[in-house]
């Protein structure tokens, strides 16, 4: 992958833009007004207690929900709307899955299919949704699989493999659309602890690669280590964020402070 502008680079245009995002299941609002900007290149830990709103707005990204007020800019388009006639319209079936070319999302579930070799489950969106020809699909999946270290297994199935190689496998099959942008929901937390490890590697690398990325985590120590910035987020709300050393090493607010007493 090529290197992308610094997060530091005054002239570039936020890759993610949310603005006064407010998300409600019927009457329970979850996300209270959003706003965040995330530059390319940038990798962005999303901190918080459970329920605090953090898959929900992963989802709202990646229009898997739609939201009630505010938007949501992803390279420079509003993600699930547009504008006619001076009013908001949803987009088309044809005109989401456009946009969600340009994110690659990773579950706490990796969710393989079983039924595929690992192979074929990296190129099924390439090829079967995306229209990119077999043999390039093939070639490209084969440098991914050589990235997240799992050459030799292109031809296993998905219950051949351990946690750790599946949900890296995962990784794969979302970088296989060539996203601008990955979302992480808790990649790690389904795993047994011995491969939590292999698996924020193997996020460590494509971090450093100049990935963007949105990273909801409960695992401190990679948010301190690989992320840029750390977002707190409480009750639907951004509590506070900033550098990993200054939210993690020294939060200004109780809530923050409490959650992560808990990690002491
Ligand atoms: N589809 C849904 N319908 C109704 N309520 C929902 C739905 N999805 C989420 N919620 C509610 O929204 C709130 C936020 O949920 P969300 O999953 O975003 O939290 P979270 O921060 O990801 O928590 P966790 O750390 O446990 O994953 C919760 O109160 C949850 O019950
Ligand atoms: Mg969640």
């Amino acid at each position: 992958m090529t290197a992308v502008s610094s997060p530091s680079d005054a002239n570039t245009k936020p890759l993610v833009q949310a603005r006064n995002v407010h998300k409600s299941f019927d009457q329970l609002e979850v996300l209270k007004g959003i706003d965040l900007d995330i530059m390319p290149g940038e990798v962005v830990a999303v901190l918080g207690p459970s329920g605090s709103g953090k898959s929900t707005f992963l989802r709202c990204i990646n229009h898997l929900e739609d939201i009630q007020q505010g938007y949501i800019e992803v390279d420079g388009e509003q993600i699930g709307y547009r504008v006619k006639n001076d009013r908001l319209e949803k987009l088309s079936q044809n005109g989401i899955a456009r946009q969600r070319r340009k994110i690659g999302m990773v579950f706490q579930q990796f969710n393989l299919y079983p039924h595929m070799t690992v192979l074929q489950n990296i190129i099924e969106a390439p090829v079967g949704v995306h229209r990119e020809s077999r043999k390039d699909a093939i070639e490209n999946a084969k440098r991914l699989l050589e990235r997240v270290g799992l050459s030799e297994k292109a031809n296993a199935y998905p219950r051949q493999l351990s946690g750790g190689q599946q949900q890296r496998v995962a990784i794969a099959r979302a970088l296989a659309i060539k996203p601008k942008l990955m979302l992480f929901d808790e990649p790690t937390s389904a795993l047994d602890p011995e491969l939590v490890g292999e698996v924020l590697a193997t996020m460590r690398d494509l971090a450093k690669q100049g990935l963007t990325m949105i990273v909801v985590t409960h695992e401190i120590s990679f948010a301190r280590e690989a992320a840029d910035r750390v977002v707190f987020m409480d009750g639907g709300v951004i509590v506070e964020q900033g550098k990993p050393q200054d939210v993690i090493g020294n939060p200004q607010h109780p809530r923050t402070q409490a959650f992560l007493s808990r990690f002491l």
